[in-house]
């Protein structure tokens, strides 16, 4: 079982994790190397593992300081991720490590960029860096229809109450978007408003479950006639162009 802390650096979120049964602390993501490393110390916390979702500045900031601070860390990467360049054990869909006491699996997934992780906790617990926000996902910047199509099948077919948590706090203007797709779906509208009330009190919008995820984020719902009707009116369209087109209204909304 784990225990699990949001840190939340302006739209970016690191996770604290801990595991109850040993103790064992782990870092998911290095939005700010520096001052997690400023909080370990002065709190004389010594991390065991830094899992790293993918390559992106904003999720490895500060690493080798991060790492000169606290060598014995294990860092966990992506298999195949040759961007991030420190000595670290890569993951791939049929690995598994023990964290502590709890099991670890990684999703791979090549939308985003080439090379994404989602770390899997105990069955339940899915860390998924910028593969997939709230009520939407991350850019296409290195992926295509097809990979986007896979990555959202993927998550998609988790059970319902896997809980996620995301690389950024997105969700508001997400949100918003999915309200333009699907006016009438009233479970997009009282998201926003508990979204809201929760940034409002500082109550990070992590972790939120995949089954009110399927209520919610389009890009989880491009089969349902609303979407459809929207994206292939005339039932032409490939589907993986179909999340090519969504993810493409959203970059310019
Ligand atoms: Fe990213």
């Amino acid at each position: 079982m784990i225990k699990v802390e949001p840190l939340a650096f302006e739209t970016n979120y690191d996770y604290l994790v801990r595991d109850l049964a040993t103790g064992t602390l782990g870092v998911v993501d290095l939005a700010d190397g520096a001052e997690l490393t400023q909080r370990f110390k002065a709190q004389g916390q010594t991390p065991d593992f830094l899992f790293l979702t993918h390559h992106h500045h904003d999720h490895v900031e500060g690493l080798e300081d991060f790492l000169a601070a606290f060598p014995q860390v294990q860092v966990v990467k992506p298999l195949g991720e040759t961007r991030i360049s420190v000595p670290a054990l890569e993951m791939g869909p049929t690995d598994s490590l023990l964290f502590g006491r709890t099991s670890v699996q990684a999703l791979l997934t090549h939308a985003h960029t080439k090379h994404c992780a989602a770390y899997l906790f105990d069955q339940t617990h899915l860390f998924v860096g910028d593969a997939l926000f709230r009520a939407g996902c991350g850019r296409l910047f290195e992926g295509d229809g097809p990979s986007l199509e896979a990555a959202m099948d993927r998550f998609g077919s988790l059970p319902p109450q896997t809980l996620l948590y995301f690389g950024h706090e997105y969700g508001l203007a997400n949100l918003k978007f999915a309200a333009t797709l699907e006016p009438l779906n009233q479970a997009i509208g009282l998201a926003q408003w508990e979204l809201q009330a929760c940034l409002e009190q500082g109550i990070p919008g992590a972790p939120v479950s995949l089954g009110q995820e399927l209520r919610v984020n389009p890009f989880l719902r491009l089969d349902l006639p609303g979407l459809q009707q929207h994206l292939n009116p005339l039932g032409t369209i490939p589907r993986s162009e179909q999340f090519l087109l969504l993810r493409r209204q959203r970059d310019k909304f």
